[in-house]
């Protein structure tokens, strides 16, 4: 049967002729191919850093010497990806800064995508541009239509969802998009470095809730259950030392 179907059910139409009973249905692929037609329009490029990562290249053998369960548990979740996407599970990083987080998020992305799903990533303050972007668009219902593709790909990743002073517009937006795939059982990965108060900084997940208000932080809990939580030196200043030895 078709190659572009998922299951080798359908010949890549989404759809299966039974020649027999004289009837048409629609394959196990269907919903699939429709979240990936729909999510066309989103952003879902991997930018070039975050390209071709696997866990045998480096930085995740050292992310893994740093952080071994939270490592295990991406390659746990990237094994079973596609119960994890149809169950609508997600997973959160949060920590300091230069530890991980990113690398593990597009690592996941990539394995969405190398299964054929659809995936759409934006940095925090990049989702809310895109959304405050089709209030200007002439075409009514250009917004809802927007919220429609970002709750129904099968993937959201959201770098740095902490976004900066969030008013009350911020936290609705946030409310529509993290409640729209809540309700959809859609999965969400991200990254989160908001620190914890307390004098040695951890994070803490009440910071976060705080911060994106309750409503916004339980949905998430649910969809994404705790955090995974990678502390330690902020890699990127180590980092320049190699690059001082290589130039
Ligand atoms: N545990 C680690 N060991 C070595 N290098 C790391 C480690 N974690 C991150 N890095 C490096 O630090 C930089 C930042 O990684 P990134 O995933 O963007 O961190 P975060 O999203 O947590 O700020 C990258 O250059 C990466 O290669
Ligand atoms: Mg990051």
């Amino acid at each position: 049967m078709g190659s572009d179907c998922p299951y080798g059910a359908c010949d890549g139409t989404g759809m299966i002729v039974d020649v027999e009973a004289n009837t048409t249905y629609r394959c196990r692929c269907w919903p699939q191919r429709v979240a990936r037609k729909r999510s066309r329009r989103l952003a879902r490029e991997i930018p070039r850093r975050f390209q071709n990562l696997s866990f045998e290249r480096e930085p995740i053998p050292s992310i893994a010497r740093t952080a071994p369960d939270v490592v295990r548990a991406v390659r746990r979740y990237c094994d079973r990806i596609d119960e994890m996407l149809d169950r609508g599970i997600g997973m959160w990083f949060l920590g300091s800064s230069g530890t991980g987080k990113s690398h593990l998020a597009y690592l996941v992305s990539q394995q969405a995508l190398a299964a054929g799903r659809s995936v759409a990533i934006y940095t925090g303050p990049e989702l809310l541009n895109a959304i405050r972007r089709t209030y200007d668009e002439e075409e009514p219902g250009a917004t809802q239509e927007l919220l429609d593709r970002l709750t129904t790909v099968e993937l959201l990743q959201i770098e740095d969802l902490a976004v900066a002073r969030p008013n009350d517009w911020v936290l609705e937006q946030l409310y529509n998009v993290i409640n729209g795939r809540y309700a959809n059982e859609r999965a969400i990965v991200f990254t989160c470095d908001l620190t914890g108060d307390d004098p040695d900084g951890t994070p803490t997940p009440d910071r976060l809730a705080r911060h994106i208000s309750r409503r916004n932080f339980s949905r998430l809990m649910e969809i994404c259950g705790d955090p995974h939580v990678l502390m330690g030196p902020d890699n990127r200043i180590v980092a320049p030392r190699e690059h001082d030895a290589l130039v």
